[in-house]
């Protein structure tokens, strides 16, 4: 059997960890596209380097032509600017939406069955953007998000009740960030749910709540102590996870940016929600009945996507 194809687009600081964990763990062959010239080609030939080491067998090539992500099963976007200090919102949009359109235009002349994974901000509206002009089906694109989010809130949870990171789950919808809605009353250490570890006296509410609000800023807190760039070993094995959970249909539940039709009083737009993600792509949007708080925060979160698409449509007249 031939070897998967994994195409990143984008080679910067969270491209090139995600070659280097895809390659790690034999995902498959990878390549790295990028604009910026000898940047892909450079972390290809690196990368490929540490396969003597550590033993894995991948090719690993670099380019700048999207006839080379040609039949790929996966790709993973994160080509794009970062915002910068003095960047408006409106600017940043106006540039990721124009490299959304080259991006997904490539995708879908040469990797139109491929599962896509966008990591790009503001992910909820840069994910729906990519699916427009890739035009493939909405199952088969998602948004790395959650998976992030509740990661960050599962390690900060486990620091607090002094258990293994392991034994923590989390349970987040909504937007990537300030509007993520961590669901308290479905995280749990090892089954049992927050609120009764509140009652048995493992932390309080105030505390809880002090780590949900840093989670919420989990990406700025990285950037301020960065100084030049966001977070991204975090985000990029985040990723990994969901493309491995399609290339080993592995039907792992996680929380994606997904295209909602209904679910969720929610129609045609991209949201945090947990899917089923297996070799269909999001084979399951998981749904459960919110209490009031969650679903308040949830509405929060589905306006602020409103708004962001609102700006995109406003951008690029095609997407209206
Ligand atoms: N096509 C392909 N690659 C592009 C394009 C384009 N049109 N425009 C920019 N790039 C490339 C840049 O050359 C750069 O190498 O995208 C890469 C982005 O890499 P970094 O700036 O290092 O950003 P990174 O930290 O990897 O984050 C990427 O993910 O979390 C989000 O907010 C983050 O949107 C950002 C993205």
């Amino acid at each position: 059997m031939a070897r998967k194809k994994i195409a990143l687009i984008g080679s910067g600081m969270i491209g090139g960890t995600l070659a280097h964990l895809a390659a790690m763990r034999e995902l498959g062959d990878i390549v790295l596209f990028d604009i910026a010239e000898g940047i892909p080609q450079g972390k290809a030939l690196d990368i490929a380097q540490a396969g003597p080491v550590d033993d894995f067998d991948a090719n690993l090539k670099g380019s700048s032509d999207y006839s080379d992500i040609e039949g790929a099963d996966v790709c993973i976007v994160t080509a794009g600017v970062a915002r910068k200090p003095g960047m408006s919102r409106d600017d940043l949009l106006g540039i990721n939406l124009k490299v959304m359109k080259s991006v997904g235009e490539g995708i879908k002349a040469h990797a139109p069955n491929a599962f896509v994974i966008c990591i790009t901000n503001p992910l909820d509206a840069m994910v729906w953007a990519l699916r427009e002009f890739s035009g493939l089906p909405h199952n088969m694109v998602v948004g790395m998000a959650g998976v992030l989010d509740s990661a960050r809130f599962r390690h900060f949870l486990a620091e607090e009740f002094q258990v293994s990171v392991e034994d923590v789950t989390a349970f987040v919808l909504g937007g990537h960030g300030d509007t993520m809605v961590p669901v308290v009353e479905y995280s749990t250490v090892a089954g049992v749910p927050i609120p009764d570890l509140i009652k048995m006296g493992w932390s309080t509410k105030e505390r809880i709540d002090a780590i949900v609000k840093r989670t919420r800023g989990g990406g700025g807190e990285i950037v301020a102590l960065l100084k030049t760039g966001s977070a991204y070993y975090a985000p990029a094995t985040s990723a990994i996870a969901m493309a491995e959970s399609f290339l080993k249909d592995k039907n792992r539940v996680l929380p994606c940016a997904a295209h909602l039709t209904g679910q969720y009083g929610v129609d045609n737009l991209y949201v945090g929600v947990p899917c089923v993600l297996g070799a269909g792509g999001v084979e399951k949007v998981v749904e459960i009945e919110l209490n009031a708080e969650a679903k308040a925060n949830f509405q929060v979160s589905v306006d602020a996507v409103k708004e962001l698409l609102d700006a995109c449509k406003q951008i690029d007249g095609s997407l209206a």
